[in-house]
């Protein structure tokens, strides 16, 4: 029997049409520093987004989802942008996601624009970002969020001056911003401010200058890791804690990966943020739990936190678009989502797409031996000041 030709033809787009969206993978391009200074970061981002998807299977709403991560080396633009073509391009990912660096999420921003494509911000925290494209959604915090609470507490316990030192790119940019601002309405006074560079900065020279200025207290933002370690030692050996000068600081400079090695010098510090891995609560607990059985020897930080819950908002919302990762879908579909995460009760803002959530204040203690960022007081569901 003959079968005429366009019914052939019907039944195979059918057939075609079938196969293609019952197997085909949904891709998330993910851009991180995978090496250079802030190599580290990358890889502990990487490894909470993993571990979410070893929690909750990597199939979701029918797709299978495939990461691929590129390495934009950290302040980087240009390479972040050349990833991010060659994702949407060669590799024709549905999402894209990660962004370590502020100067990264800046320069892909438009590239989700013009693609309409869901851009996943999972650590990047200068406040703008967001403002960049409809199409950012973020998981991380925003600077000004996490500093004005330590500014508002430094005022309110006995710190009437303050020095500020600040890396001197986006995010030290709107930290300084927002502490002059917080403090300074709280009746503090601000006896200086500076900006260190964004690679391997000597703090002495700017420790030293605090030091014969004599503030009451040293601000300090840097971007996490080996930073936060030398920031540290330069306080204690300039002897500023002699001095009476107290360090306040975003906790960016004492996360989970250096708190250690900063050592006995961390004991005391004062700092405000969203996550610590002493955060008290059944989901941390086993947030944490989790992370040391898949990856010995290592705590999860703030990077590991922004990866896992930035992959939970990817989940839901494919979730509720049954499978579909168009960018207008998939951002209505994460507007105003609202999840309990290890670091307490979150919402991304309908408003902004930006995270809402607790920050904290902690002090480092020393528990069974091991230095950690103890929780003491909370400020609760905080929006991004920054945009206010
Ligand atoms: C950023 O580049 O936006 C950034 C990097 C590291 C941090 C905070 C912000 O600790």
């Amino acid at each position: 029997m003959r079968i005429p030709t366009p019914l052939v033809a019907a039944c195979l787009s059918l057939v075609l049409a079938g196969t293609a969206s019952a197997a085909q993978d949904l891709k998330i391009g993910m851009i991180l520093p995978m090496t250079g200074p802030f190599a580290g970061h990358g890889q502990e981002l990487e490894n909470g987004a993993k571990l979410y998807m070893q929690q909750h299977g990597d199939t979701v709403a029918g797709r299978k989802i495939r990461l691929i991560i590129k390495d934009d080396t950290g302040i980087a633009p240009a390479i972040s942008k050349r990833q991010a073509q060659t994702l949407l391009i060669q590799d024709k990912v549905d999402i894209l996601a990660g962004f370590g660096m502020t100067p990264s999420a800046f320069a892909v921003a438009p590239l989700a624009s013009e693609t309409k494509t869901a851009m996943v911000v999972m650590n990047a925290a200068t406040s703008s970002i967001t403002t960049q494209s409809p199409y950012i959604i973020r998981t991380s915090m925003t600077l000004p969020q996490v500093t004005a609470p330590i500014a508002a507490w430094a005022a309110k316990n006995g710190i009437r001056t303050v020095y500020s030192i600040t890396a001197d790119y986006g995010p030290g940019h709107d930290a300084e911003t927002q502490f002059i601002k917080t403090f300074t309405a709280a009746g503090g006074k601000m006896i200086g401010s500076v900006r260190t560079p964004t690679q391997n900065p000597d703090f002495a020279p700017f420790l030293q200058k605090a030091k014969d200025l004599h503030p009451d207290a040293v601000f300090l933002f840097v971007p996490a890791g080996e930073q936060g370690v030398a920031a540290v030692k330069a306080y204690k050996e300039r002897g500023l804690d002699k001095a009476g000068i107290k360090l306040i600081a975003t906790g960016d400079i004492d996360s989970e990966d250096v708190i250690g090695a900063i050592g006995d010098a961390a004991l005391g510090l004062i700092t405000s943020f969203h996550y610590s891995d002493a955060h008290d609560s059944p989901e941390n607990h086993q947030f944490v739990t989790a992370y040391a059985k898949s990856y010995p020897g290592q705590r999860p930080n703030f990077w590991s936190v922004g990866g896992y819950d930035g992959m939970h908002v990817i989940y839901e919302a494919l979730k509720k678009t049954g499978g579909n990762a168009n960018g207008d879908a998939l951002l209505e579909a994460s507007k105003g989502m609202k999840w309990m995460s290890p670091r307490g009760p979150v919402e991304i803002d309908p408003q902004t797409r930006d995270i809402i959530q607790n920050v904290y204040i902690r002090r480092v203690e020393k528990i069974d031996g091991v230095l950690k960022n103890v929780e003491f007081d909370k400020i609760e569901a905080v929006k991004d000041p920054g945009k206010a």
